[in-house]
């Protein structure tokens, strides 16, 4: 049974990537591969794009969709063997899990940080709880430390607008005035180790990612050094790591401007604050491709489930 959990569940980025641009081209070419079954989406935290193209791509495959905002709508879950459950928690996770696989053949979880506990944020007690008791595919549509399906649809994006084979990527912090997760920084990371380019990291000190996500990845401490020749700029805010989920620092400066973009292509995962991450300039320009990155998520969504209903049979 295959699950879609991080980026390192993607075998081969490029291949995935070339049959995602092939599924934009005839999105309806497998429409019965879904027949008879039902995915579930549950959503433990808002969402825009994530629930429409998650949605969209589960019916051009022919499956049947349930949707629910678990958030406000569940019951407050319990995740902890053994505890006794007389607080603020109704229903643990091992029933939970086993009643939602009842109801579907696949189950696709939003579960952002808490930013407040790093050891259970980082223990993925939602995503992993169903992946241990639900018995079905389980995909991560953003969890406490990933977003592999806006990875995905940014690798896509990015093959389709690239004009080298090795481009220079920068993904740069920028200022917000709330303290944000770091799944979407994480994935892109992960992302973009897969695959050539000369990627650079750059941020306030402070700032710095989990070294075990950055790993080799050149870290840039000067915003406007590491803009320098860049084909793509990535942007997003994130909280400090070390720190964790403090903001350390909103320095205004590290906004994206049209001249700091030079040539650049702008991206970014949306929603996206303006004016604060990024001037109007750049946004409305057609330097800016977020809104490519947001119609890419369905194809980043469809190729990931044509793969996992492959893998349950008929
Ligand atoms: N980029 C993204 O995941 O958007 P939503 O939060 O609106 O789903």
């Amino acid at each position: 049974m295959m699950h879609y959990l991080s980026i390192q569940d993607i075998d081969s980025l490029a291949q995935w990537v070339k049959e995602a641009k092939a599924l934009k081209e005839s999105p309806k070419a497998f429409k019965k591969l879904g027949k008879g079954k039902t995915i579930c989406l549950l959503f433990f935290n808002n969402s825009l794009r994530t629930r429409l193209s998650t949605q969209k791509a589960a019916s051009n495959l022919g499956l049947e969709v349930m949707v629910m905002n678990f958030g406000s709508e569940g019951w407050a879950l319990e995740y902890e063997d053994g505890s006794i459950m007389d607080q603020g928690t109704s229903e643990h996770i091992k029933e939970a899990a086993q009643v939602v696989a009842q109801f579907c053949d696949i189950v696709a979880i939003r579960a952002f940080a808490s930013l407040s506990d790093k050891e259970k944020d980082e223990a993925e007690l939602v995503i992993n709880g169903f992946k241990k008791y639900a018995t079905i595919p389980v995909v991560n549509m953003e969890s406490s430390v990933g977003h592999p399906l806006q990875a995905l649809a940014d690798a896509i994006t990015m093959a389709e607008n690239k004009t080298k084979e090795r481009p220079k990527v920068v993904l740069s912090w920028a200022p917000h005035p709330k303290a944000l997760p770091h799944a979407v920084a994480n994935s892109f990371t992960e992302m973009m180790l897969k695959q050539e380019a000369d990627f650079v990291i750059t941020h306030p000190k402070g700032y710095e990612l989990n070294p075990e996500i950055t790993k080799e990845a050149k870290i840039e401490y000067d915003q406007n050094k590491a803009l320098e020749n860049a084909d793509f700029v990535y942007v997003k805010n994130w909280s400090s790591y070390a720190d964790y989920g403090k903001v350390v620092n909103q320095d205004k400066n590290w906004m994206m401007t049209k001249e700091k973009l030079r040539n650049a292509k702008f991206m970014h995962c949306l929603p996206v604050r303006r004016n604060v991450i990024v001037e109007d300039a750049v946004l409305d320009s057609d330097q800016s491709l977020v809104i490519e990155q947001a119609n890419n998520r369905t194809y980043a969504a469809q190729i990931v489930l044509k793969k996992i209903l492959n893998s349950l049979g008929s």
